[in-house]
């Protein structure tokens, strides 16, 4: 192997690298290498070449610089370009390999009964004051005080959703202000196998933490569509057969750093994801269809299912279109085999020009949520479908009936049961690692 190429010398570190310890590894597009250097000879930083293949480097770049790097490649490709930041190069060059194939899943569409009766408590006016809340902070900048504290927040409203014992809300610590959210619902029969719906918390505008950063668009509109998804399930008592999770990752705007460490934890586990559904734009209406499929670093199967979703259970019109980069949380979890999909709410070329900056107001989706609910009844359709369960007390799994000692319905809880319950409530407190 041979050692790391150092572009540019340390003449002085700047006050952003200052911030955060160490180097990170940033996986790119070869064309944007210039962009690289440009950001690195500016701030006087150390810039190592550790890996290419294909049309993709990894480079060795302070922790510090991702915040600068992330708003030149903003500025210089046309339109935007993305990176993973990963914090070893292990990782980064994993990352230059390609994604782990993915298992075939059944997506058979059975749970009519279940999405008509959940689709009608999804609210527009609920998604709107949840995008007003968020993007009425300074700024969800994944470094800011501001940006910490839109995690708790967020945790305290999930947990507000259900008294259920069994429903969990949870931070993820990645090492940085900003925490990702976790709000869980075990599966009643297949707990191992896990849902993902997903958006990002973070903002981010020039200037980082000074910058006011509202993000309504990107992507308070998607945090709010899941927020509305999570509240009407738990609001029917919804009992999925699979477990679900929605999650809000931080630091989606320096690198899918967020997701990539939670992707990360849940290989080192075996934590078996079984889909990943992105919500990142969801409340800009610029195009002639409503939804569109992103058919680059996603999988075709999943979305030829939620193609199929939008056809049988919203009135909403959609197309396919591609991002031509991993733009978004989907990426992390292609690239660990697991199926990922991504619907937008424009096709790239008639795009929102107003985020990353601090026009990106509700303003400019007319103050109202009327494109983010369509998104919001696929997400529920999504997560009925791909977990099944039914709603309000789950019956008792069909294989344990068999096998368990005979109970009396309505008869105290059994033994047996309890240490079941116990088990599984351990098993999904261990899920989301260094609980707070
Ligand atoms: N929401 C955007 C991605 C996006 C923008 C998708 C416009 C489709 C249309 C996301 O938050 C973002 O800004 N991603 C970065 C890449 C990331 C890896 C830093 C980008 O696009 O530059
Ligand atoms: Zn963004």
């Amino acid at each position: 192997m041979r050692g790391p190429l150092l572009i540019a010398s340390l003449a002085a570190m700047s006050a952003s690298a200052a911030a955060e310890v160490g180097p990170t590894y940033v996986s790119i597009g070869r064309d944007a290498l210039p962009t690289a250097l440009d950001v690195a000879s500016a701030d006087h930083a150390v810039l190592s070449f550790e890996a290419a293949s294909g049309d993709a480097v990894v480079l060795g770049i302070p922790a510090g610089e991702l915040e600068h790097l992330s708003q030149a490649m903003h500025a210089a490709h046309g339109r935007c370009g993305g990176f993973m930041a990963h914090d070893s190069l292990a990782d980064a060059r994993a990352a230059l390999a390609p994604p782990t194939p993915e298992a075939p899943i059944d997506y058979t569409l059975d749970r009519g009964d279940v999405v008509a009766a959940v689709l009608p408590g999804i609210r527009e006016d609920g998604i709107l004051a949840t995008i007003r809340a968020l993007s009425s902070r300074k700024n969800r900048y994944y470094r800011s005080e501001s940006g910490a504290a839109v995690a708790s927040w967020l945790r305290d409203r999930w947990r507000g959703f259900t008294d259920r014992d069994d429903v969990t809300v949870e931070l993820f610590d990645q090492g940085y202000p900003q925490r990702s959210v976790i709000l869980t619902i075990p599966g009643t029969t297949r707990p191992d196998e896990v849902v993902v719906i997903g958006g990002h918390l973070d903002s981010i505008a020039p200037g980082g933490t000074a910058a006011g950063a509202p993000g309504a668009d990107d992507d308070a509109s998607g945090i709010a569509t899941l927020d509305e998804v999570a509240r009407a399930l738990l609001a029917k008592d919804f009992r999925p057969e699979r477990t679900i999770q929605f999650m809000a990752y931080a630091a989606e705007e320096v690198g899918l750093r967020g997701s990539l460490a939670i992707v990360r934890e849940y290989q080192r586990r075996k934590i078996h994801a079984v889909g990943a559904l992105q919500l990142d734009m969801t409340n800009y209406q610029g195009s002639d269809r409503d939804i569109w499929l992103i058919d680059d670093f996603t999988s075709p199967a999943q979305n030829r299912f939620v193609a199929a979703l939008i056809e049988r259970y919203t009135t909403a019109t959609w197309g396919v279109d591609r991002c031509g980069y991993a733009c978004s949380d989907h990426a992390s979890w292609h690239r660990a085999g697991v199926p990922a999909s991504m619907p937008h709410e424009t096709r790239s070329r008639d795009r929102n020009r107003n985020i990353h900056t601090a026009r990106d107001t509700l303003e400019v989706s007319h103050n109202n949520a009327s494109h983010a609910v369509k998104f919001a009844r696929l997400g529920a359709a999504y997560a009925i479908e791909l977990a099944k369960g039914t709603l309000g007390p789950a019956a008792p799994p069909a294989q344990a009936m068999a096998s368990a000692p005979a109970t009396t319905p309505g008869a105290p809880i059994a033994l047996w049961q309890l240490a079941g319950l116990v088990l599984s409530a351990v098993a999904l407190i261990r899920l989301s690692r260094r609980v707070v």
